[in-house]
């Protein structure tokens, strides 16, 4: 099968690899495995606090292309966004922009529930007492 363009650059030029404290404060983690092919991404928020505005992200991805290139994609698309945005994002698309043929579709679907989860552990630290 061959990969899309979109997919081979974000697989070759990764963006925002790598990782921020998971007790920071400000630092939202989505930790997600996809179960059919034991593919796992982690996806880090970094979140101002005042404005509820993401303005970094970092991934690492231990999967195929898709799963690479879908989370490369997604830490670009959610700079600047709010974190509920961030949390409407849809794998739809994700394979949209990617091509991704059917097969791949979960790829995408793992990058979603990745910034979900990470929105949601943001939040989780940011609802003391109430
Ligand atoms: Fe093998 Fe995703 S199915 S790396
Ligand atoms: Fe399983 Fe891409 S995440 S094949």
């Amino acid at each position: 099968m061959a990969y899309s363009d979109k997919v081979i650059d974000h697989y070759e030029n990764p963006r925002n690899v790598g990782s921020f404290d998971k007790g920071d404060d400000s630092v939202g983690t989505g930790m997600v495995g996809a179960p059919a092919c034991g593919d796992v991404m982690k996806l880090q928020i970094k979140v101002n606090p005042q404005t509820g505005v993401i303005e970094d992200a970092r991934f690492k991805t231990y999967g195929c292309g898709s799963a690479i290139a879908s989370s490369s994609l997604v830490t670009e698309w959610v700079k600047g966004k709010t974190i509920d945005q961030a949390a409407e994002l849809k794998n739809s698309a994700i394979a949209e922009e990617l091509a991704l043929p059917p097969v791949k579709i979960h790829c995408s679907i793992l990058a979603e529930d990745a910034i979900k989860a990470a929105v949601e552990d943001y939040k989780k630290k940011h609802t003391v007492g109430s």
